[in-house]
């Protein structure tokens, strides 16, 4: 109610502002717009706790948990931005999942494997791509995913990603296995 008098008080203020004639012949239709605009200038300004706790509570909404466990069964905890990867959000907390190719699908470094069918069915399909690199991971199963390509997104808020015992770099070390 208050803040619609506010509005109504400030849609005049710009309309005496911009000069538009308060009886003038067609002042009816510049006033929604006065009045939105000056309901935007005072929202803009006029931050309240509510408005802040809301703010905060959305920046929330767009992080997911996810957590990743190690070969020796130790388990991290993260709260990763919608959109990240999770092998830039495995880099961003020190969670020790190579990425020797940083990403370019050119490796299998990043290998994980998603512990949860339910979470593993709810990812994109692998690419072709993804699946040749998937065919050179030390380990291999049924729920593999290269890090790099698994993007956070609401629908996959709470997975677990287990990091395999070892990692096969081509590139570097042909077919044998890399302890981590
Ligand atoms: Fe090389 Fe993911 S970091 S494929």
């Amino acid at each position: 109610m208050f803040k619609f008098r506010l509005c109504d008080l400030g849609g005049y203020a710009v309309m005496n502002i911009l000069k538009v004639p308060l009886n003038s012949s067609s002042p009816r239709p510049r006033l929604p717009l006065c009045k939105g605009l000056t309901c935007m200038i005072l929202r803009r300004f006029c931050s309240t706790k509510a408005d802040n706790a809301f703010k905060k509570e959305n920046e929330e909404k767009q992080k997911i948990s996810v957590t990743f466990v190690d070969k020796d069964g130790e388990e991290k905890h993260l709260k990763v931005p919608v959109g990240m990867s999770m092998l830039e959000a495995a880099h961003e907390n020190d969670v020790d999942l190579e990425g020797a190719c940083e990403g370019s699908l050119a490796c299998s470094t990043c290998h994980v494997i998603v512990m949860d069918t339910n979470y593993y069915n709810k990812l994109d399909d692998p690419t072709d791509e993804e699946n040749d690199m998937l065919d050179l991971a030390f380990g291999l199963t049924e729920t593999s995913r290269l890090g790099c390509q698994i993007i956070a997104s609401p629908e996959i808020d709470g997975i677990r990603l287990a990091i395999p015992a070892a990692t096969r770099n081509f590139a570097v070390d042909g077919y044998k296995p890399k302890p981590h």
